[in-house]
């Protein structure tokens, strides 16, 4: 009896392992093209691109790559500029398996969107989006996000600097307070999950659930419709709320297992100390 009492409290210590339910939805959120294979040998494009052939201001590319979150999730030259990274035989002046070299500025969207799918949707039916297809005017994804120093995105990218180039700043403004509020909420939940996930619960519904809020709200600025936006931002905020209620419970149900731990600890430890008595006498 002792025995099994004590296998049960040593189960009631283990945690299931985590799987890497991030990676899973990406690959499910962003589509199929990129494979995601490992930059193990990293490839014709790279040893050629960084030789001493290379002129000075192209040499900077493959450095600023390796600082962005493309190289960080394995998407690679190619990925974006087509050609066969195995093939000794390529050379940038001629044409190449798929090879589709530097995109023109109007092309860009769809070579981003390739991967990015919500985001080119929104993107093309915007104010932006239009006037680029039209006129050639508006920004494209490099203009906001670079080509090779992609960063994480934030609200941080809209700025006076770079939305007054081709408009007042008003506008701009209006948006981004409109998302401040969520993306403020966003942050505390990221941040209780990361010292729930330290002390050892198991959050990983929550982290999915609120992954992919993240991941579709940060669509949505893509519109640059700024009623939209007011709108989704209200609709983005309760859901977020009923996250925030599910992460409630589970830090009351964690709490109540660690304690009721505890509990069997302090009981084992008195019975442990009465079996030890017991044998003395
Ligand atoms: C995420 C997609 C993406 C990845 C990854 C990428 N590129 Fe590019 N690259 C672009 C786009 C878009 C442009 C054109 C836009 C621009 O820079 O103005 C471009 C432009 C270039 C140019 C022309 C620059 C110029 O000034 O004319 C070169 C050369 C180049 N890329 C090489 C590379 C090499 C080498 C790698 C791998 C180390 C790489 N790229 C990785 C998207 C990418
Ligand atoms: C044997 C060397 C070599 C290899 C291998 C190579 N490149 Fe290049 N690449 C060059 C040189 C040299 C230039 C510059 C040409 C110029 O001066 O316009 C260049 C230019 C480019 C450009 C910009 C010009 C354009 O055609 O649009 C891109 C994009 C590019 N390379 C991508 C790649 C990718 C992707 C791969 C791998 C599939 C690759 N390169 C493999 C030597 C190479
Ligand atoms: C071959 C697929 C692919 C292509 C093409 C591609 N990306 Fe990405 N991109 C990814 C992956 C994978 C990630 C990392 C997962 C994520 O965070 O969404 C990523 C991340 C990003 C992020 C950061 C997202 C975040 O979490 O904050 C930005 C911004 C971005 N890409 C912009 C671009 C732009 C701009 C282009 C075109 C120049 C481009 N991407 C082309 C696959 C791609
Ligand atoms: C390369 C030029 C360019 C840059 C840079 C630029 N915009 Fe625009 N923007 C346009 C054009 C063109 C339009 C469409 C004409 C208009 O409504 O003024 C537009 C329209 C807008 C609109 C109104 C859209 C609508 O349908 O009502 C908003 C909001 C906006 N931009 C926000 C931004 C923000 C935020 C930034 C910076 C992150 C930015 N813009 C950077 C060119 C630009
Ligand atoms: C006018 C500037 C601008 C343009 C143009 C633009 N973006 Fe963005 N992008 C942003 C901003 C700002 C955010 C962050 C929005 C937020 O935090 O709500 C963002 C967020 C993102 C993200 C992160 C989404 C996530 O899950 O965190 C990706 C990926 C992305 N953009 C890709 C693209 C692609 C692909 C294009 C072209 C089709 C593009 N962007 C065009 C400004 C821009």
């Amino acid at each position: 009896m002792r025995y099994i009492m004590f296998l049960l409290f040593f189960l009631s210590l283990i945690e299931p392992l985590h799987a890497d339910y991030r990676d899973l939805f990406q690959r499910q959120f962003i589509d199929k093209p990129w494979g995601g294979a490992p930059i193990v040998r990293e490839g014709v494009c790279i040893d050629c691109h960084t030789s001493k052939i290379m002129k000075a201001d192209y040499l900077k590319i493959p450095q600023e790559w390796k600082m962005s979150i493309h190289y960080k999730n394995k998407v690679s030259c190619h990925d974006c500029h087509g050609g066969d990274p195995d093939d000794a035989a390529v050379s940038c002046g001629t044409p190449h398996s798929g090879f589709v070299g530097t995109p023109k500025y109007k092309d860009v969207p769809e070579l981003c969107g390739k991967c990015h799918v919500g985001i080119l949707k929104n993107y093309l039916t915007s104010g932006h989006g239009k006037a680029l297809k039209s006129r050639g005017e508006g920004p494209n994804c490099v203009t906001c996000h670079g080509a090779h120093n992609t960063q994480k995105a934030s609200i941080e990218i809209i700025n006076d600097v770079r939305c007054t180039k081709c408009h007042t700043y008003e506008r701009a403004r209006t948006m981004k307070q409109a998302l401040f509020v969520v993306e403020k909420k966003i942050t505390e939940l990221e941040n209780q999950l990361t010292d729930m996930k330290k002390s050892g619960a198991i959050t990983e519904d929550i982290e999915k659930a609120l992954f992919r809020t993240t991941a579709e709200f940060r669509t949505i600025f893509h519109t640059v419709d700024v009623n939209l936006v007011k709108a989704k931002t209200g609709e983005y905020s309760s859901k977020l709320s009923l996250i925030e209620n599910d992460l409630k419970k589970i830090i009351e149900e964690y709490q109540f297992r660690r304690n009721f731990s505890a509990f069997l600890l302090v009981l084992f430890t008195i019975m442990g100390i009465l079996v030890y008595i017991n044998q003395k006498k």
